[in-house]
């Protein structure tokens, strides 16, 4: 690939389902000029439940998918799959690989004045422990509580944010965290942004919410500067962003309706399998 058709290709961003459309949102806002190619895997989600070698085994799969589309750069947007499979692809494929833990850990270890920081996240993210270690890594001397929060997803995907058993749950969940003086908290799995307004109630103004889709579109922009990629605009007049899904393409489409700030036209449905 040429310098100036690096720029203009676009950068791939993968997830377990919709739920890194929070990311893409995100990605949208901080650099608009750049073309996007999103895969959901909407057959097999949820990663929160899988084990590391199943989530490597699917996010290599993906990855491969996406370079038959000439990214530029991925975004694994998906924390389970950034937590378990980005240290065991990163260095597999020949173009910049991201994923949101580190720039989410690092937000949050700007944000704590106290130094102790609450985080949220599937089953396997917690279980594994990395957001802790990468925290830790950055400042040791912060104190980390971890805490799983499995039924936010589903939650998100039916469409319950305003349902009156999301704040039941989210105080099951978040009782004990609150009980804590924590000061910041790391929203660790993509669908949790959905219910931002929801937990931030519950939890009040003394615990700040850090969504790692913001520091993560930053790393990106930050990444395409330092590698000359950047998309200047110059050749496309209009950004173009393209959805793909292993499955339920139309339920994909409605629900990206409601969170991307554009009309998402059409979503097309790849057999991941054979990647
Ligand atoms: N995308 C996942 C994450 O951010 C949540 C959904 C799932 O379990 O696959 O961890």
């Amino acid at each position: 690939m040429g310098v100036e058709s690096k720029k203009s290709a676009p950068i791939g961003v993968f997830d377990s389902g919709v739920g890194g459309l929070t990311v893409v949102r995100e990605i949208v806002r901080q650099l608009p000029n750049e073309n996007i190619v999103y895969f959901g895997d909407t057959a097999r989600v949820p990663y929160g439940s899988k084990s590391r070698q199943t989530i490597i085994r699917f996010s290599e799969q993906i990855i491969r998918f996406l370079k038959t589309k000439e990214v530029k750069a991925i975004v694994i947007a998906c924390n389970t799959a950034s937590a378990l499979a980005l240290d065991a692809v990163r260095d597999e494929y020949d173009i910049p690989i991201l994923g949101v833990v580190v720039p989410g850990a690092r937000a949050a270890v700007e944000a704590t004045v106290n130094k102790k920081v609450g985080v949220v996240g599937t089953d396997a993210t917690v279980q594994s422990g990395v957001y802790t270690k990468t925290i830790r890594e950055m400042d040791p001397a912060v104190e980390v509580i971890e805490k799983a929060c499995p039924l936010f997803v589903p939650l998100v995907e039916e469409g319950f944010k305003e349902h009156v058993v999301t704040r039941e749950i989210i105080e099951y969940y978040l009782e004990s965290m609150r009980a804590t003086d924590i000061d910041a908290m790391i929203l660790g799995c993509t669908h949790y942004p959905l219910l931002r307004s929801k937990i931030r109630a519950y939890l009040g103004d003394r615990i700040q919410i850090v969504n790692p889709a913001y520091e993560t579109a930053m790393d990106l922009r930050a990444l395409l500067k330092e590698q000359a990629m950047e998309n200047d605009g110059t050749e496309d007049r209009k950004s173009h962003y393209e959805f793909f899904v292993s499955d339920a393409a139309e339920k994909f489409r409605k629900f990206a309706n409601t969170v991307m700030p554009f009309d998402v036209p059409e979503t097309n449905v790849v057999n991941i399998e054979g990647y």
